[in-house]
């Protein structure tokens, strides 16, 4: 679906509601990230965005089942640049190849380094992947995408996302202004009738994300920037590198075993 002229909304919703089909749930909402963003993005309740010529395109996707998540991403070139999707599809694969018991995430992140680099692009040093755990998205260990001096060392069993980021730009990301993620980390009655309706229209979700566009309110920005400060809700802003750069991103999810790993989500 993601081709030109498309809505990144129509794009979202589809897959959301694909996966509702299928009788699972949504880990966090389906991430659609552009060009210069890495991550963390998802529509707005009325974004008129469409995909347009020359867009990097990363869409992230999370599903569970009964709280065991899966994690995968991969990214649609709507230009010509090829060498850049190229880069962090193979540091990830070259990664998940290196997999098995005793490998530390320090030589994990040195092999995505090495694939991003010798294609001339650099990882994105503070995004990693991550540990997964029932309904927990981000845990321990964190899976650098740069190279690193030893660190934990996986055993079998771990669940672990690998998911490195190559870029033109500078090699790091930053908060953008733009917040469209969020997900609850604390229970408190709250006294504002937006902000209560916003909690019980969450419900009971284990904790895990959700979008501003999923929200049964219809101008929900005051009573969640009064749930953040509060410290009820943990915004998610838009990561991204510098003006004019583009990223790609490929994930996988993977559990390793005693001579290697299985993935999850290919
Ligand atoms: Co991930």
């Amino acid at each position: 679906m993601v081709t030109i002229g498309r809505s990144l909304l129509e794009v979202a919703e589809t897959v959301e509601e694909e996966v509702k089909n299928t009788g699972l749930g949504l880990a966090f909402p389906v991430n659609i990230s552009l060009n210069s963003d890495a991550a963390h993005d998802t529509p707005s309740p009325s974004d008129e965005r469409v995909f347009a010529e020359g867009d990097m395109v990363k869409l992230d996707i999370g599903v569970h089942c009964d709280g065991y998540i899966a994690d995968t991403a991969m990214t649609i070139d709507l230009g010509n640049q090829p060498l850049l999707v190229e880069a962090s599809l193979s540091a990830r694969d070259r990664a998940i190849e290196a997999v098995k018991p005793g490998i530390s995430i320090g030589e994990i992140g040195g092999i995505v380094q090495n694939e991003i680099e010798s294609r001339g692009f650099k990882p994105v040093a503070n995004l990693t992947g991550h540990g997964l755990a029932r309904y927990t998205l981000h845990m321990g260990p964190n899976v650098p995408n740069v190279r690193m001096n030893g660190g934990m060392q996986l055993v079998p069993d771990m669940v672990v996302a690998i998911e490195p980021f190559a870029t033109t730009g500078t090699g790091h990301v930053s908060d953008r202004s733009r917040i469209e993620i969020y997900k609850q980390i604390e229970k408190k009655p709250v006294r504002m009738p937006a902000a209560r309706k916003i909690l019980q229209s969450i419900g009971d979700n284990n904790g895990l994300p959700f979008a501003r566009r999923h929200l049964p309110v219809p101008k929900p920005d005051l009573a969640l920037r009064a749930l953040c400060r509060e410290g009820i809700l943990y915004p998610f802003p838009v990561l991204g590198d510098c003006a004019g750069s583009h990223i790609s991103q490929s994930e996988h999810t993977l559990i390793v075993t005693e001579d290697g790993c299985i993935i999850t989500t290919a």
